[in-house]
């Protein structure tokens, strides 16, 4: 048996946009005008086992968020079923579009609200980590050109002081943007996202006003309650040489550099701790030619996948936090699941990586929690509902909330805060 330090903290990740429904953001006028397309275009996109498996896929309503798991009125119940798994911990975010639907607008209720959830986390034992922006926008926001407007750092701002001097009594761990530099690589490199827009001279203008307004952000919320602890959740990907060649190795330095370190050195003097959010792991292949990436293609062994055809690498953890490990900040675990609808591997992919964890843990990373993602089934952004992370399923009919087996497995190591090393 490995141990976890004492007063480890245990729980699961969600986004607000996800799980809440009834939203009116910026994502809820895209998915509104980009549903029929990315139906249709789900057939170019994925494998006929996917296909066959999802026909949801399909479906047009697949890519409307609408009513999601309608959390934001059954949040209690979700709770209690973290709670019944051994959470002490939960990592939700917060939804600028209903606290401020107007620009200058506070939504009392929605104060309210979000106030009324953090109180049910706590009467449960659960502390709140509190995400203030994961991806979506109020449309007047989006209206005047969302993050590649300047302003928008003030408008933010403004937003995050209100919310912190609402919750200051309530939350000690604030982390005030979900993975900025995939939302850049989402929306302007790769141009999947709202408002895809690909072009590297706007990525680079909205990854510096997302760094300035993380700045800033902490700033804010430092001198409101100067004992909370504020972090960035950051998308960290295992990088290696394809076929260890000379080229390849030459540049995964330089891209692992970009992709996952450049935002967390700019803004170290800026985090109390650090939120690690891992998934992927690329075997990086240098190829002249265009592609996605432009010259770099990536690769996968595809040993062992999930229903995204993702590649489930658990080593791949310890080595982001043994790099990690460098910043001398406390690490949190922020995210970390996978797609798997019949919950075959979820189990396996728990006890993997959090052995990984352990041993990171045993050699002197300082590691204090973990939160997989996610509590519940969600809606995956462009991908929508077919992709099913939960801890707990989600029957989209009755809105039936039932625990996958493999959350018996999580609470199981919860419980005994250890791991078993040889199972
Ligand atoms: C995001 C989540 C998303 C998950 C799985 C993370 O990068 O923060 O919102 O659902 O990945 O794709």
């Amino acid at each position: 048996m490995k141990k976890f330090p004492d007063g480890f903290l245990w729980g699961a990740a969600t986004a607000a946009h996800q799980v809440e429904g009834h939203n009116n953001n910026d994502w809820t006028e895209w998915e509104k005008a980009n549903a029929e397309r990315l139906a249709k275009e789900a057939q170019n996109y994925w494998q006929p086992w996917q296909q066959e498996k999802f026909p949801e896929m399909f479906n047009p309503a697949n890519y409307i968020s609408g009513r999601a798991c309608d959390h934001y009125n059954r949040y209690e119940e979700d709770f209690d079923l973290a709670k019944e798994m051994g959470h002490n911990a939960h990592r939700f975010s917060i939804e600028w579009s209903r606290i401020e639907p107007e620009e200058g607008k506070f939504n009392q209720d929605e104060i309210k609200h979000y106030q009324k959830v953090i109180l049910a986390l706590r009467e449960r034992g659960m502390e709140p980590f509190v995400t203030l922006w994961h991806w979506t926008n109020p449309i007047w926001i989006q209206n005047i050109g969302g993050w590649q407007n300047k302003k928008t750092i003030d408008y933010f701002l403004r937003y995050v002081e209100k919310i912190a001097n609402e919750y200051k009594y309530l939350v000690n761990f604030w982390m005030p943007l979900n993975e900025p530099g995939s939302f850049v690589g989402m929306a302007f490199i790769q141009g999947s996202f709202p408002p895809q827009k690909r072009n590297i001279f706007t990525a680079n203008l909205v990854f510096k006003n997302l760094m300035n307004a993380y700045r800033k952000s902490y700033a804010v919320i430092k001198k409101i309650t100067p004992r909370s602890e504020i972090g960035l959740s950051h998308y960290a990907t295992y990088m290696e040489p394809y076929k260890n060649r000379i080229r390849n190795r030459i540049i995964v330095p330089v891209l692992d550099y970009i992709r996952n370190w450049r935002f967390l050195d700019t803004v170290n003097d800026y985090n109390d701790f650090i939120g690690i959010q891992y998934y992927h792991h690329d075997l990086v292949n240098l190829k002249f030619g265009k592609g996605r990436w432009g010259p770099i293609e990536v690769k996968s062994e595809n040993l062992w996948t999930n229903d995204m055809g993702w590649e489930i690498y658990p080593e791949g953890i310890y080595h982001i936090l043994k790099k990690a490990a460098v910043y001398k900040k406390p690490i949190y675990i922020t995210e970390n699941g996978t797609a798997d609808a019949n919950d075959e591997h979820r189990a396996r992919f728990i006890r993997e990586h959090l052995k990984y964890v352990a041993q990171a843990i045993e050699e002197g990373v300082d590691v204090h929690g973990y939160f997989h993602w996610s509590l519940l089934d969600n809606f995956e952004w462009d991908k929508g509902f077919w992709p099913r992370f939960g801890l707990v399923e989600i029957d989209y009919e009755t809105l039936e909330r039932k625990r996958r087996p493999s959350s018996y497995t999580y609470e199981k190591i919860i419980k005994s805060n250890a791991i078993e090393v040889n199972d």
